[in-house]
């Protein structure tokens, strides 16, 4: 039976994630798409979502797109502009609020009968964020919600399967907001509710399988959990036909290629390690810009893999851990929020090889799901991210050996530290951030050790909490936690007299310093 998904059509607003992430929540799989884009074949697809937008309907610029094959064939729930703008396309009229509704509001009268608002309470919050409002609605749709400020903060069209809403009920603080994409998704869309990391490894094997039959395939290896998660799932369809290459370029944590190479060794990957350090080291000799670091690091990467792949014979593929955060951040229609750090894009062109992605379609911690189901260990599964170019953009200005040594030896201290240090719940301050490493900063200050002046270098602590390393909070450590460490590294590691932690949130800061 095809995999049962909702198509959510993406209209260019923030929240249109979080729609996929609530979906996923009810273990129902989706798939958001440019606005323009929804897919000729229709197999599987059980019910449509229009987004928000950034945009006014009467804006010119506005996205508009024909829904005649869409309406009438599937279920379809518009969402603030996807409201506004099936309200508008139908011959209603959407006009500026005349006060801009943001910001919580009560769902007053609503029409308890139907299917959308099943077991809701009176006088439920729902989250507005809108500057236009529909002032009229076609004459063939009926208002089923209103707020003290909006008329139609819901409607439906007469005997059809067809809502719009001009609230956002994919947002935290609609309160009813899950309840209402569920009476969507599983009572009127019919979802059996199926996705599960278990159902994702059956149909992802099988479907590698058909796709990659006897042909090689090559994947770059970063001990982060995407890429390893994506190689056990192909390891397990296709065997030793998947080559691994991990490379080694002389900015990993402390100890963490031999580590790294030894999990992999366990889990039965066909695994090439490239010790290519001293090239990568000796390239970036005098560097200090970050992104000239980045270029470097990223072209030898290119260079060194290439090199490794032309040792294989006969390799048609290129698999890659990209997830899809990635490919959202990368598609996104207003050409707004890009951000790339795909420090190999351009890879499989270059090499004239077809590209594989098997885990597009998860967010992390369904990545991670699925690593558990295919039991990997779990500290492979709950390993913090770590930047592509690594140490390299956390030593600020020019890299050399000495730096190299001594963020990794402050690193390790820290990392060590979270691991150790629990929570009265028992969870470690490790498992507690999203990620968190040292940063070597390019000043030297005064300090004082016994009898001796030092004039020394300062490291940065850094630790965030997250969900999606789009936004970051700066983690909340324990005093005693910090001073213990601060104490640890500068007893320790020669050439640190001072350490600092960075207190600043994404955004404005950054996760990383360079
Ligand atoms: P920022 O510093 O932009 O980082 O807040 C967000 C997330 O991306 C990681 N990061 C990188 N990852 N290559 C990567 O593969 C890079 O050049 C790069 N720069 C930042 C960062 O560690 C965080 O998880």
């Amino acid at each position: 039976m095809a995999q049962q998904k909702i198509i959510i059509l993406d209209f260019g607003s923030q929240t249109t994630q979080l729609i996929g992430r609530r979906l996923r929540e009810l273990d129902t799989f989706c798939e958001i798409l440019p606005y323009n884009k929804f897919p000729f074949e229709d197999e599987g697809i059980i019910g449509v979502i229009l987004s928000g937008s950034p945009y006014s309907v009467y804006d010119p610029n506005a996205f508009k797109v024909d829904l005649s094959h869409i309406r009438g064939r599937y279920p379809i729930l518009g969402i603030c502009y996807g409201a506004q703008y099936m309200a508008q396309l139908y011959g209603g009229r959407v006009a500026p609020a005349v006060a801009r509704e943001y910001g919580r509001a009560k769902l007053q009268k609503f029409d308890s009968n139907n299917p959308l608002f099943k077991g809701f309470k009176d006088d439920s919050q729902v989250w507005m964020s809108h500057g236009d409002t529909i002032t009229a609605l076609p004459d063939c749709f009926h208002s089923i919600a209103s707020t003290d400020k909006v008329k139609y903060a819901a409607y439906q069209a007469d005997d059809e399967s067809l809502w719009g809403v001009q609230f956002h009920p994919e947002v935290f603080h609609s309160e009813q907001g899950s309840l209402l994409l569920k009476n969507f998704v599983v009572d009127i869309c019919g979802s059996c509710q199926n996705w599960s990391a278990t159902s994702f490894v059956e149909s992802s094997v099988k479907a590698l399988k058909t796709q990659l039959r006897n042909d090689r395939v090559i994947l770059g290896l970063s001990g982060g959990v995407d890429s390893s998660v994506a190689a056990v799932l192909l390891n397990k369809a296709i065997g030793n036909n998947l080559t691994c290459v991990f490379v080694n370029h002389g900015l990993l944590r402390k100890g963490e290629y031999e580590s790294v190479m030894r999990d992999y060794e366990c889990l039965g990957l066909n695994v090439i390690g490239v010790d290519a350090s001293e090239r990568f080291i000796s390239a970036l000799k005098g560097i200090s810009s970050p992104e000239e670091k980045r270029k470097i690091i990223g072209a030898k990467f290119i260079e060194v893999f290439e090199e490794e792949s032309k040792k294989i014979d006969g390799v048609l593929w290129l698999a890659q851990g990209t997830i899809y955060p990635d490919c959202i951040e990368s598609m996104n229609i207003t050409g707004k929020l890009i951000k790339s750090h795909h420090n190999v894009g351009g890879l499989p062109e270059r090499m004239q090889l077809k590209l594989c992605e098997p885990l597009r379609w998860l967010f992390k911690d369904e990545v991670r799901r699925v690593g558990r189901q295919l039991d990997m260990p779990e500290h492979l599964i709950t390993r913090h991210p770590f930047p592509g170019p690594g140490l390299g953009v956390r030593i600020l200005g020019e890299i050399t050996h000495e730096k190299i040594h001594i963020i990794q030896e402050a690193d390790e201290i820290f990392i060590s530290a979270l691991h150790q240090w629990h929570r009265s719940d028992g969870h470690s301050l490790y498992d507690e951030v999203w990620q968190a490493g040292a940063i070597l900063l390019p000043v030297q200050s005064v300090g004082v050790m016994g009898d001796e002046r030092t004039y020394e270098q300062a490291v940065v602590l850094r630790a965030v909490t997250s969900t999606d390393a789009m936004s970051a909070d700066w983690a909340q450590l324990p005093y005693e936690f910090l001073a213990q460490v601060s104490n640890e590294i500068i007893n320790s590691v020669k050439g640190i007299n001072r350490v600092c932690y960075d207190i600043s949130s994404k955004p404005p800061a950054t996760i990383e310093w360079e």
